[in-house]
This record gives structure tokens, sequence and C-alpha cells, in this order.
């Protein structure tokens, strides 16, 4: 099989009809790995502003569907923290902790909690570890940062002045995204999608990715900002940049947001 051929394998939706007739591990019985990637215990921590008390993103959903566009342009203002809360509640906040799906009809839930977001997902597997290069943001430091989406906190992985320029570089050296105040680098780790789906993960992976870039589209176009889906990168380069190992863990998409400069 060519390498073309296999990608439209990728796409079939043939598998899709006998994915419950395939081996995983949920139906082995094995737990459900972690909803969330831990994070180091000595890590700096920071409250972000909870979703209640929200002042910003009233925009009318029309309107904001109507705005989008991807933007390059970026002016130097910096997001507040609350604008960001918002970005991040907006892509990969969640909603509710649930337990875990039963297995098979009248079987006890799975031993993991399911995480109920504002994005679908699949088997509400969500794959994904959210990490942002963040360049001007009101009261953060410039480094390199993850969301703990279950605590509503970011997490410090490294102070870093040249974070958003080392992104755009290991971005095929698309400089726009060394100019954004911030620039959102999503991870999966396959592993949760594949406990549920096997095989059929990386379509289930690729189809999520999706919505969550679009509600970050809308989210930054609410606030006067705007983001744009960065598919051109280099992946051990980016990889490295936020200390993933390219296996167990991968970047799968990126985007850079700021406040708009109009062109
Ligand atoms: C999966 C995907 C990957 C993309 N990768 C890039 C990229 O690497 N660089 C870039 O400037 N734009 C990228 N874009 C943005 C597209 O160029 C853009 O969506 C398209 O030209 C349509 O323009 P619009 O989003 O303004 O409607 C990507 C979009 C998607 C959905």
């Amino acid at each position: 099989m060519d390498a073309i051929e296999a990608g439209r394998r990728f796409l079939e939706a043939g598998p899709w009809g006998n994915w419950q007739g395939l081996e995983r591990d949920q139906q082995r019985g094995i737990p459900a790995p972690p909803v969330e990637k831990p994070w180091p215990a000595e890590a700096k921590l920071v409250d972000l502003v909870a979703p209640e008390a929200f002042r910003s993103g009233t925009m009318p959903l029309r309107e904001a569907i109507a705005k989008r566009r991807s933007r390059r342009k970026f002016t130097t203002a910096p997001l507040t923290l609350e604008e960001l809360s918002f970005l991040l509640w907006a892509t990969q906040g969640v909603k509710e902790v649930a337990p875990g799906r039963a297995a098979k009809k009248g079987a006890a839930p799975s031993a993991g909690v399911a995480l109920r977001r504002t994005v679908p997902s699949g088997g509400a597997r969500h794959a994904f570890e959210t990490y942002l290069a963040i360049q001007r943001v009101e009261g953060l430091a410039p480094g390199l940062y993850r969301y703990l989406s279950v605590e509503h906190q970011l997490c410090l992985l490294r102070e870093d002045a040249g974070i958003a320029r080392k992104a755009a570089e290991a971005c095929c050296k698309q400089s726009f995204i060394g100019e954004a105040a911030v620039v959102f680098l999503w991870t999966a780790i396959p592993y949760r999608m594949e406990w549920r789906y096997g095989v059929l993960s990386p379509k289930v992976i690729a189809v999520d990715a999706g919505h969550v870039c679009q509600n970050l589209y809308l989210a930054s176009e609410a606030i006067g900002a705007g983001a744009c889906a960065i598919g051109a990168y280099l992946q051990g380069e980016v990889d490295a940049l936020l200390g993933v190992d390219g296996k167990e863990e991968l970047t799968v998409y990126i985007a850079p947001v700021g406040k708009v400069k109009e062109e």
C-alpha cells in the first residue's frame, strides 16, 4: 500500500461500522487511562478566571461566525487573564466530571471518569492536552504553560521570553506566529482514544481537533482577537519544544491568537 492509499484508508467510513468487533482495552476490562496528564509537583500554578465570572465573549454567535477568518496580523496588545481564561474554557473547558460509561449495556461503569467539556469528543475520550506559548498576557510571565482543565488552572512549565518565536520557527518559519499574544499547541495522548476505539483512534483524534480549533476561532472573534489554524509544522521540533516524546504524546494542531490588526 502506498502512502496516498494509506491516507485514504484513514478516511474510510467502513471500519466505523464494525469497530465494536475490534479488540480494545476497554473490552478487555482494563481501567480507563487518566483524563488529564499529571503535572510536576513543584510547578507554579495560576488560577484562571472562573466561567461564572466571565464578562468577555458576549458577541452574538451569528456575528462571531460571520466575522471568522484566519487572522495572521496581530497588534502588540496583550490579552487579559480573563480573555485567556475564556479561550481555554471555550476550547477545552470542563463542565462536568462524570463516571465513565459502561462498556456494555447493563455492565458497571468503567473505573475511569469521563469529562464533559465545551467541545464534543468521540466516546467523550478527549485525548488532548493544551500547551500555551505565552508572549503577552497581562500578569503572566512569558513562557510555556499547560492548561489543567479539570482544575481550570495554568501550570507554568518554564519561563521563556522567546517561546512564541521558537514556536514560529518550528512551524516552518511562519513568522506571523511569533507576533501572537499566545500560541495554542494541542497534543494528543493517543492511548486515551485507543483504549476505547483501538485502530480507529487516529481518525477520531483528527476529527476532534477540528471542534477545538473552531471554538478557538469563534471565541477569539468574540473578544476582538483572531486565530489561525496551523497544520504546517515540524513534528519533532514542536514536540521537543513542548517536552513531549512524540509517541505517547504528540503535537497535533497549533493556533496563534492575538488582538486583530485590521487589514
Ligand atoms: C487543518 C488546517 C491547517 C492549516 N494550516 C495553516 C498553516 O500552517 N498556515 C497558515 O497560514 N494557515 C493555515 N490554515 C488556514 C487556512 O489557510 C485557511 O483556513 C484557509 O485559507 C481558509 O481561509 P479562512 O480560514 O480565512 O476562511 C490551516 C487551516 C486548517 C483547517
